[in-house]
């Protein structure tokens, strides 16, 4: 099994640049393969979880290949795909593979998915539910986990679905099945959960309108069978894995990291906007967009902290972000509250159970329900011990996040099982030890 040790550094400094958006490039493989002819995508994030989608698409028969530093994806147009009996293995992806159910939930295809240990668990009936609605048939409807086997059909019908949750995966994937349909398709969501689906298909020329209603939920709407052109992506490094280097150089005194080309659509910068709200010196500069989406670079100091209560309005914008919060929350002063966080328990792991117990480890107080956590930060000059092992329970940001803790506590932390990093960010360790943490690889028993 492979592991980390994080070791106290004593600042972090540079320039760095993080791969590309994970969701985005999910995106741009996934609806690059409905047009009509050859996208050309740059920046692509070459990690497992995206590489699973890439794979299952090829499998589905898509021409995708490399060529140089660019991929290229030959489209079939939409609601093109056909055959049966294909075995999709999403690996760890939760994007990947309820997107994916999407889309083949909008064509004549048939496949099975499957997932590895920890995305056998999480929820899919969230998925399940609307598509059935869309006219696509599961063989086993009532199954909440993977393996699912799910049969499309070439013209969907048009759906209006109430989402109870703000969900990107369920918003992309019934919209992804809507692409098929004659008519409109429309979701509701009880708060706008990131709209890259949105934006990328606005970009290649679908037309979908985005309103908010008098009850503060809002209204996705998409026009069925839309042409859609064979423009080129380029696509923005990932916010979520900015967080690491970042949260790092606000708790490390002395640090000053600026991260290049991050996205920073709204929907996605909920953390810095919080860490702001908390005292930490960020800045962005540098802003312009491409191919839709926003982008800026984004710099960090040492900063002191204090502990604040986060709107529940924010949840969805910082949804992947809690564990690396929590870890800045631990040197704030005061109290931090999340609250309507219960979505974290179906993450890559149940992220408050793992916070908590994490935490716990390093002599911090937490206080646990359903869907909250507090967080008893206990300032910037206490001194933390260590000397802890964290498991990484198949979940890269959870392993991440103590990583991050690692490089201020006294003593090191290890986090067993580390290759679940290369889900989201391949270059994580490299990248840190070249701002200055340093981290050791280590090969551990089971
Ligand atoms: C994602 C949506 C979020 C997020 C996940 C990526 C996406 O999940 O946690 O990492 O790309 O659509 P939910 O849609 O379940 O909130």
């Amino acid at each position: 099994m492979n592991s980390i040790s994080s070791n106290k550094s004593s600042k972090l400094i540079g320039d760095i640049i993080v791969p590309g958006d994970k969701s985005i490039s999910h995106r741009a493989l996934l609806i690059g393969s409905l047009v009509t002819g050859k996208i050309k995508i740059k920046n692509l994030l070459e990690s497992d979880d995206v590489i699973a989608t890439l794979d299952a698409l090829k499998t589905l028969g898509l021409k995708i290949q490399k060529d140089k530093n660019i991929w290229e994806v030959i489209g079939n147009g939409i609601g093109n795909l056909s055959g049966s009996n294909y075995r999709l293995d999403m690996g760890n992806s939760g994007t990947g593979s309820r997107l994916l159910m999407g889309l083949i939930a909008g064509s004549d295809v048939e496949a099975t998915i499957l997932g590895d240990e920890s995305l056998s668990k999480r929820p899919m009936k969230r998925i399940i539910k609307p598509l059935i609605k869309t006219g696509a048939v599961f063989d086993n409807p009532s199954n909440d986990n993977l393996p699912v086997k799910i049969r499309g059909s070439k013209i969907p019908l048009p759906l209006e679905y109430n989402s109870p949750v703000a969900s990107a995966q369920i918003k992309s994937s019934i919209l992804l099945a809507g692409l098929s349909s004659t008519g409109n398709t429309t979701v509701i969501e009880p708060t706008l959960s990131r709209d890259h689906t949105e934006r990328m298909l606005k970009y290649l020329g679908a037309i979908i309108t985005t309103t908010k209603l008098p009850n503060s939920s809002w209204k996705i709407t998409l026009e069925g069978l839309p042409s859609l052109k064979p423009l080129d992506i380029d696509i923005p490094s990932d916010p979520s894995s900015a967080a690491f280097p970042i949260v790092a150089s606000i708790i490390t005194p002395n640090s000053m990291v600026k991260v290049v080309n991050v996205c920073v659509n709204d929907l996605r910068i909920g953390l810095y906007k919080s860490l702001i709200e908390m005292g930490a010196n960020i800045s962005f500069s540098n802003r312009r967009e491409i191919n839709g989406e926003p982008i800026a670079d984004i710099s960090a100091k040492y900063s002191v902290l204090k502990g604040i209560k986060i709107p529940k309005t924010r949840v969805a914008s910082m949804i992947d972000e809690f564990p690396i919060l929590s870890i800045a929350a631990i040197r704030a002063i005061g109290e931090t509250t999340m609250e309507g966080i219960e979505e974290l328990r179906f993450k890559e792991t149940d992220r408050i159970h793992a916070m908590s117990e994490g935490l716990r480890l390093v002599g911090i107080e937490t206080k646990e329900k359903k869907d909250s956590m507090v967080i008893k930060g206990k300032g910037p000059d206490y001194s933390i011990n260590g000397n802890v092992t964290i498991k990484s329970r198949l979940d890269h940001r959870i392993a991440m996040s103590f990583l991050c803790l690692g490089l201020i506590t006294e003593n090191p932390i290890k986090v067993l099982d580390t290759d679940t990093i290369n889900s989201s960010f391949p270059t994580f360790f490299e990248t840190m030890n070249k701002i200055g943490a340093n981290l050791k690889r280590i090969q551990t028993d089971k």
